[in-house]
């Protein structure tokens, strides 16, 4: 059997940088190796409605905006199948019957949900202020959802970042547990983490463990190459390194996470003598060469900071330029959206048809009514 990918994003805001090295570059590199069989990217705007339940408006316009990312990044429709998760009832069935493989207190134990409930205040201890008002319970569960995701595909592979790691973990249990007690249906998927460390999870342009939009600290695929030049500007460094001559540190400087997540070999050669705007070379062949002569001394942030903004514009350009075509073609981007939704919808109901039939409650599916009817009428007329 072929490797069938499947992943997704909320779509709760426009992508940003973090979501490019954490998976997007990924996918799109997956998508053109030709090693998989199908590859599904999922616009999860239920989930996203799990934390936005008073706000479906936001949720319906970042559809787009994450769909232009996607298509501006590099996914191609022709070999990537775009969808839109509510439109695909077939999930929350499976899902339905998944609630059953699950406890309370295993849902209570994923890492990432805790954090996240944490993070948006949804505390038990309810103070009676709005945003206190406790954890919706379809947020709780959307690990379950998550999981219906994933195996409605019968995706071998899940390239998500780190934090994605306890969904997948619930999924191959819930998957393990379907299939010892109703018969061997559904596929267990394997994570794909991205290879750099620094892809891992992409700080924040101000140091703070990730990007996120509430935070304020997020370099967008969309943004101008001067919004992308500003923001790198005003990135936390090392605060020790006050002076150009002090010897600086390259471990927890969010300036160098970047270049390590963003720099590649030919940037050296490209951007040599070429400073934007600036009449200064920068001798480098390497991105240790720059890390050793910032460690010893000499090595301003200006420059460093020049040259990241430099290598982020160089690597964001194609995108936008790509981004400002599909602007002008929304029908084109909802078209592909539909087609991708249909294809998508037609295999998720072919893997609950499985479900239901290993789990005999496909009552009425041809020739099983008939036997149903015979075991029923046998058992009453003894
Ligand atoms: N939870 C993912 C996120 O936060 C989105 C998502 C929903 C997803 N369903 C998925 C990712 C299935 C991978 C597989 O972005």
């Amino acid at each position: 059997m072929g490797k069938i990918i499947l992943t997704g994003d909320r779509p709760t805001g426009r992508l940003h940088i973090g979501h490019y090295v954490g998976s997007l570059r990924r996918r799109v590199e997956l998508q053109n190796s030709g090693e998989f069989e199908k590859i599904f990217i999922m616009i999860a705007d239920a989930q996203a409605l799990t934390d936005n339940a008073d706000n479906p408006e936001k949720v319906r316009q970042n559809i787009l905006e994450v769909a232009l990312d996607y298509l501006s990044a590099g996914l191609d429709p022709e070999k990537s199948n775009l969808f839109i998760q509510s439109q695909i009832s077939e999930l929350t069935e499976l899902d339905f019957f998944y609630q059953n493989l699950v406890t309370v207190q295993r849902l209570q134990r994923n890492p990432t949900v805790k954090a996240e409930i944490q993070m948006r205040g949804f505390s038990d201890s309810n103070d009676g202020s709005d945003n206190k008002a406790g954890t919706p319970v379809g947020f709780f569960c959307y690990p379950i959802s998550q999981a219906a995701d994933i195996t409605a595909f019968k995706a071998t592979t899940v390239p998500v970042g780190e934090d994605q790691e306890p969904m997948i973990e619930q999924t191959r249990e819930i998957v393990r547990k379907f299939n010892s007690t109703y018969g061997e249906v559904l596929v267990e998927p394997e994570i794909m983490l991205p290879d750099n460390a620094a892809c891992l999870r992409l700080p924040g342009t101000d140091g703070k463990a990730k990007m996120s939009k509430s935070l304020g600290n997020c370099i967008y695929l969309s943004d101008s190459a001067e919004e992308v030049a500003a923001k790198v500007k005003g990135m936390y460094t090392d605060p020790l390194h006050l002076q150009v001559s002090d010897p600086g540190h390259v471990e927890g400087n969010t300036v160098f996470t970047y270049l390590d997540a963003f720099c590649k070999p030919e940037h050296f050669e490209k951007f040599r003598n070429a400073f934007i705007g600036k009449k200064v070379s920068f001798e480098f062949n390497s991105l240790d060469e720059v890390k050793d002569q910032y460690r010893a001394g000499g090595l301003g942030d200006m420059m460093i900071k020049n040259f990241l903004a430099a290598v982020l514009n160089d690597t964001l350009e194609p995108i936008r330029q790509r981004r400002q075509e599909l602007e002008k073609n929304i029908p084109y981007v909802y078209e592909v959206l539909k087609k991708g939704t249909e294809a998508a919808r037609a295999v998720a109901s072919q893997t609950l048809a499985d479900v239901k039939r290993a789990m005999k409650i496909n009552y009425f599916d041809p020739g099983v009514l008939e036997e149903l009817i015979k075991e029923q009428s046998d058992k009453y007329s003894k």
